[in-house]
């Protein structure tokens, strides 16, 4: 197994990670929906475009800087949220986000995360974002609202594009549901993973923080929790309730799921600091368009009027450049520092930021820009 020093791209931490992670949870992280077309689709979409570098351009210093969601970030990439990021490494969300803060970028963490809002706040001194899904008891959303004041998170993100759940079968396949239930292959899966299985029993559960003290002490907590979050999704959520919890909350908002031109025109009549366009990685509908894909005619539309950002298939700092060329503020990862974290704790999530940092920075050069706000339309076709 290659050590963290010898990985050269994030497809070698993702092979590190499959050989360490028990597999229904390396294929948690790995999978989609349906056929999962999305998933490698939203990486492939890159591909499609090319870029165009001017030279005779002095590139002896290189600024990455841009700014997203109030905050100065290092570099024009940041971490998406991600569900129960504890079960791949026992440091999980406080790793990841340390990783964040020593990268000077942001860190998104999600409702459904296994550290506290509390916890990650103590642990994370650069830009935390806490992701949102509505829930049927609004009181909930209202009470993570006032934590993250409470925390001084520096924005909330509300990610829309889980209106129903979608048909996720790698997960099936081995009973990794909410709540698990897991079948023969999924036990087989833990079972020749000693190494994972020992550092998951002399560590605490993972669990759903941020909603652990919904359930009644003593009942069997990590089943009832995820009962009771699955049973929490609301789909009957509007835009009014978006609108609802941007007067809650009263600072810099994300939407992320966004796809279509339409719902962004709503998004910034709605006031939202940023659109994340995204199609969840891939794990929702099978077959929209990718982030990329989707970015022009958002650029098209709201372009100027709000952050944009595109989120999903990032797995090369070229992927970066393309979504900058194409309008993008910035981007957002998934996968990248989460197969990173199952191969090295907060060690693995940073040299997952480092490997993407290099390639934008060896990028721009190439390309012959010196800042972010050089990188236009004239660099790609
Ligand atoms: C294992 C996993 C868990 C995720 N959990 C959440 C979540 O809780 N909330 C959310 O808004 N998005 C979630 N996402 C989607 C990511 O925020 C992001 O949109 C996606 O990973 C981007 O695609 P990429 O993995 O190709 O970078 C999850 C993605 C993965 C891979």
């Amino acid at each position: 197994m290659p050590k963290l020093d010898k990985v050269l791209n994030i497809e070698d931490l993702r092979k590190i990670a499959r050989r360490k992670l028990p597999a229904p949870l390396f294929n948690y992280i790995d999978g989609g929906s349906d056929d999962e077309s999305n998933v490698q689709g939203n990486v492939d979409a890159f591909g499609n475009a090319k870029l165009i570098p001017e030279y005779l351009v002095d590139v002896a210093n290189i600024d990455m800087s841009t700014r997203v969601l109030g905050r100065e970030i290092s570099m024009p990439l940041f971490l998406a949220p991600t569900g129960m990021s504890r079960l791949f490494h026992h440091d999980g969300e406080t790793a990841v986000s340390k990783a964040a803060a020593d990268a000077d970028t942001y860190y998104c963490l999600s409702t459904l995360g296994a550290t506290t809002i509390e916890d990650v706040a103590a642990a994370c001194s650069g830009p935390k974002c806490f992701q949102i899904y509505v829930m049927k008891d609004r009181g909930l959303t209202r009470e993570f609202i006032q934590r993250c004041k409470d925390a001084n998170f520096d924005s909330l993100a509300l990610t829309v594009d889980i209106p129903v759940p979608s048909n996720r079968e790698r997960e099936l396949r081995y009973g990794f549901s909410m709540p698990p239930k897991l079948n023969l292959a999924g036990i087989a899966g833990f079972a020749v993973k000693p190494a994972w299985v020992y550092q998951a029993l002399t560590h605490p559960q993972a669990q759903l923080a941020n909603v652990a003290h919904k359930i009644p002490e003593g009942s069997s907590k990590s089943t009832s929790l995820m009962e009771y979050i699955a049973n929490q999704f609301d789909p009957s959520v509007t835009w009014d309730d978006m609108e609802w919890m941007m007067s809650e909350w009263g600072g810099p908002f994300a939407i992320k799921g966004i796809l279509s031109p339409a719902d962004a025109r709503k998004a910034v009549g709605a006031g939202v600091t940023a659109i994340m366009v995204s199609n969840h990685g891939g794990r929702q509908l099978d077959g929209a368009l990718s982030a990329f894909e989707a970015l022009g005619s958002i650029v098209d539309e709201v372009g100027g009027e709000c952050e944009i950002i595109c989120d999903g298939g990032i797995r090369r700092g070229t992927h970066v450049l393309k979504a900058l060329a194409r309008g993008a503020t910035a981007c957002s990862m998934g996968r990248p520092y989460l197969f990173g974290l199952a191969a090295g704790g907060q060690a693995g999530v940073a040299k997952a930021l480092e490997l993407l940092r290099a390639e934008i920075k060896t990028g721009m050069g190439l390309l012959g820009c010196t800042s972010i706000d050089q990188i236009s339309g004239k660099h790609i076709t």
